[in-house]
């Protein structure tokens, strides 16, 4: 993080994440400043004026078309630009036409000093993270992806409407892959420490293998079910990218599950996905060894392998 009293974003890609998570920052206070950069300058200067003009009910924030300059003092920096998942498309399907626009992005960011915190939200997530970690140089712990966030906030809130319990205390979490490899911790699952099995029985589940099962379904298919009915996602992610900028400007040392490149965690390397870490002002302060069954380290191996398929067939 820069040593000032100002606090800046720049978001790069002002389509519907860009500028919701633009909306979402604002409103938060988080930052004194925040810069829209976008291809499309005449959409950058729209969005800013649009959501500029709702500080008055929130706080003083510059909120500005920007550009890459804008780095250069910058606290954090989101990449939200590329092209959206079309209904029956998967995350992987855009890595292409994405790496492509990426890596247009990465020439002009590598032109300037960078010393802030880069947070990759453009999909596919896992491998545009390891991708932008590999081209910037950055510390490890100053790339991460939103990952798994949102996949274990849909998680928390499905299983609290099951449980009829407040999600901000159901502890459950997705890990691997921000996609169609993605799976639950179950063995990690709790409602402030009392294990989920006690409280499914609780709640008068009985077959809770069965509750499991369309749970995990329905959370990996959210994204699908949502893009089918209006378009796009675009609120609960830029949720996620205000809750993750708040742990990182508060330095919080709170734990989330964020795509993060590996060296060694679970056995597995070169390959960006999500595993329990501690963010921080510095980014990812450190890894929890959170502890999964043999069938959830088989399936975080195979997270990582189907990324790793993909990150080789790229020339990086
Ligand atoms: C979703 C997008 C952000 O899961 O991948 O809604």
């Amino acid at each position: 993080m820069t040593q000032s009293n100002t606090r800046k974003a720049v978001i790069i890609g002002c389509g519907l994440v860009g500028a919701t998570s633009a909306f979402s920052l604002m409103e938060s206070g988080l930052f004194s400043e925040i810069a829209l950069v976008d291809v499309n300058r005449e959409r950058a200067e729209g969005e800013a004026l649009d959501i500029g003009h709702g500080t008055p009910f929130y706080g003083p924030v510059e909120i500005y078309a920007g550009g890459y300059d804008d780095l250069i003092d910058a606290d954090i920096a989101i990449i939200t630009a590329g092209t959206a998942q079309k209904p029956g498309e998967s995350r992987l399907d855009l890595v292409q036409r994405n790496v492509a626009i990426l890596k247009s992005i990465l020439v002009e960011f590598s032109r300037r000093p960078f010393d802030g915190i880069l947070i990759m939200v453009s999909n596919p997530v896992d491998v545009l993270t390891y991708v932008a970690a590999k081209i910037t140089g950055l510390p490890r712990s100053r790339v991460m992806g939103t990952g798994t966030m949102l996949d274990s906030a849909r998680f928390k809130s499905i299983l609290a409407a099951h449980l009829h319990l407040d999600a901000r205390n159901v502890h459950a979490r997705i890990i691997g892959e921000h996609g169609d490899s993605e799976f639950p911790v179950w063995s990690m699952a709790n409602v402030s420490g009392i294990p989920l099995s006690e409280c499914l029985r609780n709640a008068g589940i009985d077959e809770a293998e069965k509750l499991m099962e369309r749970v995990e379904h329905e959370v990996r298919t959210s994204a699908g079910r949502i893009i089918s009915k209006k378009g796009a996602t675009y609120y609960g992610i830029a949720a996620s990218v205000k809750r993750l900028c708040e742990a990182i400007v508060r330095d919080e040392k709170s734990v989330m599950t964020v795509s993060t490149v590996l060296e060694g965690e679970y056995g597995l390397s070169d390959v960006a996905l999500s595993i329990v870490s501690v963010i921080g002002a510095e980014g990812i302060d450190s890894h929890l060894p959170a502890p999964i069954s043999e069938d959830e380290h088989r399936r975080l191996r195979e997270s990582a392998d189907a990324l790793k398929a993909v990150i080789a067939e790229l020339s990086l």
